[in-house]
């Protein structure tokens, strides 16, 4: 018999610690920590393990492709045969209808395809079918919460492509008394589930709700037994919803799937830059345009910055789709190093159309943004910004000049304000033709070349 071992589990973030705490010293949550047992291995099992070349040949990674592109992508080419996806994100921001989609599609392809939902009736599946135009295709469909009935019928299977939990948090193991939805629970089912897809071959599709502050237990824990992960975020008052892929075993991370919410269901946006641009007003004094890169895909954007008086106490810093620090630190160089002065002003900046920016890069934009919020000049319609700001006010090198370049060329830009390009080899690549090119070297020359005087 395997002797018992007891442990004490986060159950807020995870953690394992060799005795109870009051809070959770890794995620510092309070009255988190539960005891666990778990069996002990004994010892001497007989080893055997069998070491192969580091140089051997495998056959490529097979793929099941939906035939959605944007969803293709962001997977690295289509659903994996024996592998595990996690699709997260806010309640109501689409997922359902997303693996709807990808399900109809792949099951329209002849393949077998399994929808399992806890939280909707088959009926209520089929009426959002009919509305999204799958209600032809040969998908299947249950109802269930119970993991007793699930991984049978799972076992049982074969050949099916891809089986699509909807959600994870709905899912009960009967053997644990923890509700649907606790940590506990989330990963005992998703380690059932994954088993069952490692074996039986097909591609497994767990859906999972994010609270906004990303407080859900579940999805944290199921991230590392999955082997990709995909976030589904976007604002419930705007229409696009990114994919975007945080892991990814079978493929590249940092890929981004960009799709439109529309009466008829999810539709892919093949050129995000002009759906981002699309209602961009020139000639406003505060706006200047990002040529930003979203994985291996260059995306422009509009920043806004808006000034305002300060209404008495400390002003204000308000920020939407970019890091609140970073324009903390780029309104101190802008003051120390160019001699403006944003003290007594309320500062408003915002990402247009409810993206995120994650890069550094977006710098140099929001630093032109907000020169000329101060200036009141505009800046110039068909120019892009791009580089990052160092803290004594020097433009950095950003990755990927060249693709940036050639976004903003396609969507009619005629300039870029840029870093000091490095020359490659004997010169720096050259320019679409005729596009013109700022190099910046200190924000300063910003300044100075958007007609403002420091
Ligand atoms: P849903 O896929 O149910 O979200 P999740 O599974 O992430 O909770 O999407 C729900 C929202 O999408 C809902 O507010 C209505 C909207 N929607 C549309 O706008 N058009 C459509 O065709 C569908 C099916 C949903
Ligand atoms: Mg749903």
């Amino acid at each position: 018999m395997p002797k018992e071992r007891s442990r004490f589990v986060c159950q807020a973030c995870g953690a394992v610690t060799p005795k109870w705490l009051g809070r959770c010293e890794a995620c510092g949550e309070w009255n988190s920590i539960i005891e666990e047992t778990r069996p002990v291995l004994p010892a001497g099992n007989g080893g055997g393990l069998v070491f192969v070349d580091l140089a051997g040949e495998d056959a490529p990674v097979a793929r099941v492709a939906t035939g959605i592109a944007e969803l293709d992508r962001t997977l690295g080419g289509g659903f994996v045969p024996a592998s595990a996806v996690l699709i997260g994100g806010d309640p109501g921001i689409g997922k359902s209808t997303l693996m709807l989609q990808a399900a109809a599609a792949l099951a329209r392809q002849g393949k077998r395809v399994l929808y399992i939902s806890g939280e909707e009736s088959p009926a209520q599946i089929r009426m959002r079918a009919r509305r999204l135009g799958l209600q032809d295709s040969p998908l299947q469909l249950a109802a269930a919460t119970a993991l007793a009935e699930i991984a049978p019928t799972l076992a049982a299977t074969s050949e099916a492509a891809l089986v699509v939990i909807d959600s994870i948090q709905t899912l009960r193991h009967d053997a644990l008394d923890s509700p649907p939805g606790s940590l506990t629970q989330v990963r005992a089912c998703g380690m059932e589930l994954v088993k069952l897809a490692k074996n039986g071959g097909f591609a497994l599709t767990l859906v999972s709700h994010v609270t906004k502050d990303g407080t859900l237990a579940g999805p944290r824990a199921l991230e590392h037994m999955v082997d990709a992960v995909l976030y589904f975020e976007g604002d419930r008052g705007h229409q696009f919803r990114i994919l975007r892929g945080v892991k990814n075993r079978f493929g590249a991370t940092d890929e981004i799937g960009v799709f439109e919410m529309t009466e008829r269901g999810l539709a892919e946006v093949a050129n995000p830059s002009a759906l981002f641009l699309a209602e961009r007003r020139g000639n406003i004094a505060g706006s200047a345009v990002f040529a930003g890169l979203e994985g291996t895909r260059p995306v422009l954007m509009e920043v806004q910055a808006l000034l305002a008086p300060d209404s008495g106490g400390s002003p204000r810093r308000s920020v939407l789709g970019w890091e609140p620090g970073r324009l903390a630190m780029l309104l101190a160089v802008l003051e120390a190093r160019c001699g403006l002065k944003f003290s007594g002003q309320d500062v408003f900046l915002n990402i247009a159309g409810g993206l995120k920016v994650n890069e550094p890069a977006a710098d140099l934009a929001v630093a032109a943004a907000l020169i000329s919020a101060a200036s009141g000049t505009p800046t110039d319609a068909g120019a892009v910004f791009f580089g990052e700001v160092g803290l004594s006010g020097e433009i950095r090198q950003v990755a990927q000049v060249e693709a940036r370049l050639k976004e903003a060329a396609k969507l009619g830009f005629r300039s870029a304000f840029l870093p000091r390009r490095l020359a490659r080899g004997n010169r720096a690549a050259a320019p679409p033709e005729g596009f013109a090119l700022t190099e910046i070297g200190h924000l300063s020359d910003l300044l100075a070349k958007l007609g403002v005087r420091s």
